[in-house]
């Protein structure tokens, strides 16, 4: 027995952000945000729509890709920065709305690594043979912490959700290994501020994530004896396409097999590595059998790496 991902989802608000769109908003233009970042356009809520209104989304496509009920979930975890209120959870909303009267339900606050956090978290469930069914979600609707008048992250972010259920799968497929870290003193360079404003050091963060992310990526492959060249598809978080190249051109991998949505929806924080993943399975670019390497960093400072052998 191993555990893995029975079924993916994601939601995407339908508002559309171009970078054309942001040079009416703040001093900027579309040639700079491509060429720093590779962000062509973002996703952006309407005020009706709140963070676990894209969770649920996400979530049901995800049961009906797994073929689980919500009734047979034992627990949700929601990993968010922008939950609608510190509490009740957003898992909590979720477990409500849903029907999972089986679940426990709890957030988890590790901002882009959210998701990594969260599916690590299950696995220990499931190892233990605590539980069986579990949905983990990363869900983020940024835009309501974005300093709107701010050019050094406005263009950044946009809105979303993934979610995967995780449960057990065959000997051999699932999580292979993994890696969880945190350096606390780096927690100065992106946080919430008293405005509730979304603040980051870009060139600390930046520097931070084109060491970790690629070291992240190499460990956890090296750890289960497997080479580089093994791995047949990256999901880094979508941050910034020149970090992300960092640790593509770490593995070695070409242009093709790594997931690239921070173009079309920008830095989704927690959602980013479960809406690519979802993305990618719908796509047909993730087959049975693959090896994957999910990585992720993010404030705390927080980082989280998964090998993971797709399929059931
Ligand atoms: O998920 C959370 C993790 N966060 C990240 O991974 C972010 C990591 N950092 C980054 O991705 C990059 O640092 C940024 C994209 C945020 C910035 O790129 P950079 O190449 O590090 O630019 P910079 O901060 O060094 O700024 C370069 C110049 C500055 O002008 P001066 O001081 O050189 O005259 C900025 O004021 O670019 C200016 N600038 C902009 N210009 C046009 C900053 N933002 C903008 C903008 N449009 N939106």
């Amino acid at each position: 027995m191993s555990v893995g991902i029975l079924g993916t989802g994601h939601y995407v608000p339908t508002k559309v952000v171009t970078n054309k769109d942001m040079e009416k908003i703040v001093d900027t233009n579309d040639e700079w945000i491509r060429t720093r970042t590779g962000i062509e356009e973002r996703r952006i809520a309407d005020d009706d729509t709140d963070t676990s209104d894209m969770a649920y989304f996400a979530a049901e496509n995800a049961l009906e890709e797994a073929n689980v009920k919500a009734e047979e979930l034992d627990l949700i975890l929601v990993a968010t920065v922008t939950p609608d209120s510190p509490f009740p959870s957003v898992a909590c909303r979720l477990q409500d709305r849903l029907g999972a009267t089986q679940a426990a339900a709890m957030d988890v606050s590790a901002a882009c690594s959210g998701f990594m956090y969260g599916l690590i978290t299950a696995k220990q469930f499931i190892d233990t043979k605590t539980y069986k069914h579990i949905l983990v979600i990363g869900v983020e609707k940024l835009s309501k912490i974005t300093d709107w008048e701010d050019r050094n992250t406005c263009v950044l972010f946009g809105d979303g959700a993934g979610a995967a259920v995780v449960g057990e799968v065959s000997e051999g497929k699932g999580i292979l290994s993994f890696e969880l870290g945190a350096n606390g003193s780096g927690g100065k360079y992106l946080y919430q501020d008293e405005h509730d404003h979304l603040i980051q050091n870009g060139r600390e963060v930046f520097k931070f994530a084109v060491r970790q992310m690629p070291k992240s990526a190499v460990n956890v492959i090296e750890k289960i004896g497997y080479n580089k060249e093994d791995v047949d598809y990256l999901i880094p978080h979508q941050a910034n396409i020149r970090i992300m190249d960092a640790a593509r051109e770490k593995l070695g991998i070409s242009e093709d097999k790594m997931a690239t949505s921070i173009k079309r929806y920008g830095n989704n924080s927690a959602a980013s590595i479960p809406i690519a993943l979802s993305e990618a399975v719908k796509n047909g670019n993730i087959k049975d059998n693959d090896l994957l390497v999910l990585v992720g960093f993010g404030g705390g400072l927080t980082w989280g790496a998964v090998a993971l052998r797709w399929g059931k």
